[in-house]
């Protein structure tokens, strides 16, 4: 019925929506009118749309996206404030389209956006679930990369293999297609942190997929600058522990422990430090480790641990503040759990390990809570 009255109305008189096309943006206004032209030239048998999700650009990426969707309703726009990551900003896209077919590309023309007929061929003629852009296999390269940047990305490759459900021969990539329903199974399991979305998904879907590979070099950046910093190890170590630990401990409760055991490196050697350098008694020299150790644990866990909720300026020192009463809480509850273990068992280091445990999950469970509170 709808769709009759639409037609009559003359909605449907343009080739229905096939393909979405998501293309995460940061800072990329020099990059979009000539990939929108591109992809004209590329798609013209197809009914499509682009779904631009922008973080917050300040080039004016946004406005020109803008601007050009009042002009052309292929175009489409989602602005997050506040929010940063390739991965969420995929998902999101794909999350707002509606076709069978999500393609997603980046925006700086590295992706060689010719290949995208045959990676939507591959779904929707060829039945496949997946069809990904891949520069390890016949027809496809890394182009200029430097031998050391191609190590890396191998090396990273091999890292992926043990949480991969489907075997893809570049999981790093990110451009690909999927099917529609495909993403929506996957995507109540994603860990949507840092950048390899399309690894995300093959490791969150809960059976293997099928998939097609085509071969594509990997372009030169023309206009603006990438976004990869020395965070994205980071972020893709956090990925691989997301996917195998992580259904047991939270990322972030392993990142503390982490962080509090080089802790623990700290106080000792600032008690050292402190009793043999400072000429202290040994209760100053203590006190002063103390303080010297949470306040490390406070900047390292506010550098990596949250730094998506990252504290700056006078939110930084007022953090360091809440942080160290958590701890200071923390450690009654360490002595306190420690001694009724002592009473019980008699065992000297269960009992040290237990009350360090029990404070430690507290200090983590009460400082996610107080001090880095989700805005
Ligand atoms: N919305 C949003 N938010 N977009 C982002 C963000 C973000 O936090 N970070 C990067 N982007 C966008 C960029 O604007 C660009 O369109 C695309 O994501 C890729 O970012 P680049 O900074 O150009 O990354 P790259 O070229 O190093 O990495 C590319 O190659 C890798 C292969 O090794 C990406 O395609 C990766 O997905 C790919 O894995
Ligand atoms: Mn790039």
């Amino acid at each position: 019925m709808l769709q009759q009255q639409l037609a009559a109305n003359g909605a449907l008189s343009d080739a229905p929506l096939a393909l979405s096309i998501v293309i995460p943006t940061l800072n990329e206004v020099g990059n979009i009118e000539p990939l929108l032209e591109r992809l004209t030239l590329v798609l013209v048998d197809l009914g499509w749309e682009v779904i631009f999700v922008d973080d917050g650009s300040t080039d004016g990426t946004a406005e020109l996206v803008t601007e050009i969707a009042q002009a052309d309703r292929r175009v489409r726009l989602i602005r997050r404030i506040g929010r940063r990551g390739l991965a969420s900003a995929v998902v999101e896209g794909a999350l707002a389209s509606t076709t069978p077919v999500i393609a997603v590309i980046d925006a700086d023309l590295q992706h060689d956006e010719t290949i995208l007929p045959a990676l939507y061929n591959a779904i929707a003629v060829d039945g496949r679930e997946l069809a990904i852009g891949t520069r390890y296999c016949q027809g496809g390269s890394c182009g200029e990369w430097a031998e050391s940047r191609r190590k890396i990305s191998r090396f990273a490759t091999a890292l992926a293999a043990p949480i991969m459900k489907t075997r893809l021969t570049d999981p790093m990539s990110g451009f690909f297609a999927v099917r529609r329903s495909v993403l929506l199974e996957a995507a109540p399991a994603l860990s949507n942190v840092g950048y390899k979305i399309l690894l995300d998904l093959v490791a969150s879907h809960p059976r293997p997929l099928s998939v097609a590979e085509v071969g594509y070099t990997f372009g030169t950046r023309q206009s603006g600058a990438s976004k990869l910093d020395q965070m994205v190890a980071l972020e893709y170590l956090e990925l691989l522990l997301d996917k195998t630990i992580g259904r047991y401990i939270p990322v972030k409760l392993i990142q503390f422990g982490a962080i509090g055991v080089l802790g623990v490196g700290v106080h000792l050697t600032l008690l050292y430090l402190l009793l043999h350098g400072g000429n202290l008694a040994f209760g100053a020299a203590q006190a002063g480790a103390v303080i010297g150790a949470m306040t490390f644990n406070f900047a390292l866990n506010n550098r990596f641990t949250y730094r998506d909720r990252q504290l700056k300026g006078f939110a930084w020192l007022t953090g360091l503040l809440s942080f160290w009463l958590v701890c200071s809480l923390g450690a009654v509850a360490n002595v306190g759990i420690g001694s009724l273990v002592f009473a019980q068992f008699h065992g000297w280091w269960i009992a040290g390990v237990a009350g360090a445990v029990v404070g430690s999950v507290w200090n983590y469970v009460a400082s996610g809570w107080l001090t880095w509170t989700r805005k």
